[in-house]
């Protein structure tokens, strides 16, 4: 079964076509990155704008590149939450456009869940085993589950103030590191000492649970007192005052917590519920510090899906797409909607 899923929830326009689920027949990202960088961050008026200009170029390479036509693809999917308004809905009305005129089938899926699902796209068919203990990492979601069967899942934790990416990337604008701050903070740390400064870890009533806002803080805090000044000093100005070496020993101090954070979490959970397998989703799961800590952490070889399909993509939301095809009736391209922020546990 050949799926075209299509995702624009933030500041990428995506497009794929997924056989079975599994195998990538093509997969276009037109990332947005470049213009959002001059402002530090996503503006979501900028981004709805610019999917509107590029979604259509972006549908038709990706059936270019699978060699396909209208006539192959037997499914759409979509993601209708969360994210941004504007972005959601491009993505969507051109979704339930196509699924009308080609007359085709369409799935809704949820993005934080799809992101899961770059851990079933593998060239050799070879997928996760339930139970699966997944840890969904990004710029707007921390959080655990827990995996029976694609339908069955519980959320053992999340986070409870900031995501993970999002402390990344706020940490990275105190130090002056470029957007997204991810991926520099990441380079930044590789030259740094991460026993520089120590930073705290939060304790939360619910073991599994998160918090990331104290630990933003409390970089900040450092800054400020490593450089001498007050909490009244303009945040945007500190970066000026840090010498490279502070700012490497910095990103990595921040890094070393953060991964230690999640990792911790990762292994309680992990013994307390013994799954089959343990894979890590979102943007953030590109981080290789993640990864080389997990590894040496947990008793399973956990196989991590390529960088790319870490940060977002339309070929996660075409698999989850035909998972949901295979228990789920296509929904009504005349009335479905978007929902900017809507929980993976809560069914519409
Ligand atoms: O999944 P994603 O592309 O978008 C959301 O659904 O949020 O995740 C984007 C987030 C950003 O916060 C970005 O800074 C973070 O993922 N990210 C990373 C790395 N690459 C991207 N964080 C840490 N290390 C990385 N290498
Ligand atoms: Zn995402």
């Amino acid at each position: 079964m050949k799926i075209l899923g299509i995702e624009t929830s933030c500041d990428e326009t995506a497009a794929s076509v997924v056989l079975d689920g599994r195998h990538i027949l093509s997969n276009v990202i037109n990332s947005q990155i470049d213009i959002h960088a001059v402002y530090g961050g996503v503006v979501p008026e900028v981004a709805a704008r610019s999917h509107i200009e590029v979604i259509n170029p972006v549908i038709n390479q990706t059936l270019k590149d699978a060699n396909v036509t209208w006539e192959d693809i037997d499914a759409i999917s979509v993601t209708y939450a969360p994210g941004l308004v504007g972005s959601l809905l491009i993505g969507n009305l051109s979704a339930r456009t196509l699924a009308i005129l080609k007359n085709k089938p369409l799935y809704a899926v949820h993005h934080v869940k799809a992101h899961v699902y770059a851990n079933f796209l593998n060239s050799d068919g070879k997928t996760p085993e339930f139970p699966i203990l997944s840890l969904i990492v990004s710029g707007g979601h921390s959080q655990l589950v827990l995996f029976q069967s694609h339908n069955d899942f519980e959320i053992l934790g999340q986070t409870q103030d900031d995501a993970i990416g999002e402390a990344f990337d706020k940490v990275a604008k105190i130090l002056g590191l470029p957007y997204p701050g991810g991926p520099s903070i990441a380079k930044s740390a590789e030259k740094g000492n991460p026993h520089a400064y120590k930073l705290p870890k939060s304790k939360l009533a619910n073991k599994y649970d998160f918090s990331f806002s104290g630990l933003k803080t409390a970089v900040l805090r450092a800054v400020q007192h490593e450089v001498g000044v007050d909490f009244n000093y303009p945040s945007t100005m500190l970066a000026e005052k840090l010498s490279e070496k502070q700012i490497n020993d910095f990103a990595s101090s921040f890094q070393k917590t953060a991964v230690e954070t999640l990792v911790d979490k990762v292994v309680v959970a992990y013994n307390e519920f013994k799954p089959k397998s343990f894979v890590i989703a979102g943007g953030v799961a590109s981080n290789l510090e993640l990864r080389k800590k997990i590894s040496a952490s947990l008793p399973i070889q956990v196989t991590y899906p390529p960088i790319n399909l870490c940060t977002d993509n339309a070929a996660m939301v075409a698999s989850l797409g035909y998972f949901q095809s295979l228990n789920e009736k296509p929904t009504d391209p005349y009335s479905l909607d978007v929902i900017p922020s809507l929980s993976m546990k809560i069914k519409l």
